[in-house]
């Protein structure tokens, strides 16, 4: 009889959570304007709110952690990270940087430029949208049509729409200095890509002389869903697999946060020696010097081994398959999440479960704050408050395309019990969801405006008509 294997690590440390008095939470919602990024993380439950440096890390990366070497220059733990960047994604050289988004930085304030140069992508994740665009460049999103509807199968809902891009790559011939792919594509559920489809980008990179790169933040993830799910995939390692991806790209930008394990790092990778030296005088101004690049010795060896110990087969069959379960406890619960599940989160459809909220009036953000309110829980909203956006003549708002609440799963973090409880939580939200209310934003700043947003919860009355 086969039965699924339980968590392939034991707990050596705990660390107490607490779910506070309804009264408290409630004060608490108010008190930060109903933004969950304003909710202190004491009087969080069941934090959901991001994957991202949040992992908990091994017996291993803690002893390296000793082996911290904190000297300014040349650190052995930059020898050791640079290593296994070779060894893991056959980079030959990198650059350290404390987290993704300075690895964006520091390549789009390099290679647009000029205002209204294209950056295509599946789907750009927040920050790196916010790097190009603060750049003046554009952020466009070319992910298959698959990938925008949350109900439709497909094994790599992630994948590159290639006729829209060889069209943008003729109609923008000399205008698109860099082409992403995102494995796996967050804002757009998590979904992978597939090994042929980033090989098809890849060429087709090549023959429009685009330089290629990869946001490699959930490598390790995408790689198994390939093992598992793409045709010819089965018999190789995850380790090969992911040699294979990285072999087609001209280099990557990396939080290390995700996949490496780490609560804190990243880097960015090429193989264009003269790119990397022009990005790190840019690096010693804004970081650090290039063999620490903002972080300490210590966090460079947990990088290091992370992104090891994340290519250990056992540890991803649970992960995934840890988040998969969520989904489909959450689907026997009667809750629409984006399908199939993908690799750190799952997706809730808000636009399915709360159909009398228009887009407009965000109803992703009044389920993440009603999941709180019941809860204690976080989630995050990925629709009109964070990719919403507004007629660019007549200031008229735009919804997004999808209103979702991320549910994401930190890593080796809660057990399956935790994720049953939020899942209980979802279903009496579900039987009482006629009664939530949209929200109206009463402060947005222009630029990432999801992280300080304010908002206020529209009348019971207003509602009343709306249902
Ligand atoms: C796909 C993707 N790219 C880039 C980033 C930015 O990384 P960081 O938060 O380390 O700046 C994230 C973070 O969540 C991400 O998910």
């Amino acid at each position: 009889m086969s039965r699924a294997l339980p968590e392939p690590w034991r707990v050596k440390v705990v660390e107490k959570i607490q779910l506070l008095p309804r009264e408290e939470r409630e004060r608490l919602l108010v008190e930060g304007g109903f933004n969950l990024f304003k909710i202190p993380s004491e009087a969080v439950f069941i934090d959901l709110f991001t994957d991202s440096g949040t992992s908990a890390m091994s017996d291993w990366q803690w002893a390296g952690m000793m082996q911290g070497d904190e000297a300014y220059a040349g650190a052995r733990n930059f020898f050791h990270l640079q290593d296994t960047i070779r060894d893991v994604f056959g980079f030959p050289a990198f650059l350290p940087v404390h987290q993704g988004r300075v690895a964006e930085n520091l390549l789009f304030s390099t290679v647009l430029t000029r205002p209204g140069m294209v950056i295509p992508n599946n789907c750009h994740f927040d920050t790196t949208r916010a790097n190009i665009e603060v750049n003046g460049g554009v952020a466009l999103d070319l992910v298959i049509p698959e990938g925008r509807d949350s109900q439709a199968s497909h094994p790599f809902k992630g994948n590159m729409d290639l006729l829209r891009l060889r069209r943008l790559l003729v109609e923008e011939r000399g205008n698109v200095p860099l082409c992403m792919l995102t494995l796996t594509n967050n804002s757009g559920g998590g979904q992978p890509v597939s090994l042929a489809n980033v090989k098809a980008v890849s060429e087709l990179c090549r023959e429009f002389d685009v330089p290629f790169y990869i946001d490699a933040c959930r490598f390790a993830e995408n790689a198994w869903f390939i093992k598992q799910r793409e045709k010819g995939q089965g018999h190789k390692s995850v380790a090969e697999i992911v040699r294979e991806i990285f072999s087609f790209a001209d280099g990557c930008t990396m939080s290390a946060k995700k996949d490496g394990l780490a609560n804190i790092g990243g880097f960015l990778a090429s193989r264009n020696e003269g790119l990397l030296e022009t990005l790190k005088q840019r690096l010693i101004v804004i970081e650090g010097f290039p063999t620490y690049g903002g972080l300490a010795g210590r966090d460079l060896e947990a990088v290091s081994r992370g992104l090891r110990e994340v290519l250990d087969e056992n540890y991803l069959r649970f992960r995934i398959g840890q988040v998969e379960s969520f989904g489909a406890m959450l689907t026997q619960a009667g809750i629409p999440i984006m399908q199939p599940t993908g690799g750190h989160a799952v997706y809730i459809d808000a636009k399915q479960l709360l159909p009398h909220i228009p887009p407009l009036e965000l109803p992703a953000q009044a389920l993440s704050v009603a999941l709180y309110r019941e809860g204690g829980i976080r989630g995050v909203e990925i629709g009109s408050v964070m990719f919403g956006s507004e007629h660019p003549e007549t200031g008229e708002p735009i919804p997004a395309p999808m209103e979702l609440i991320r549910l994401a799963v930190p890593r080796r973090v809660f057990t399956n019990s935790h994720l049953e409880y939020v899942a209980g939580v979802l279903e009496d939200i579900r039987d009482q969801r006629h009664t939530l209310r949209g929200l109206r934003m009463t402060y947005a700043p222009k630029v990432l405006r999801h992280f300080t947003a304010s908002f206020e919860e529209l009348a019971p009355e207003r509602v009343a008509v709306a249902v």
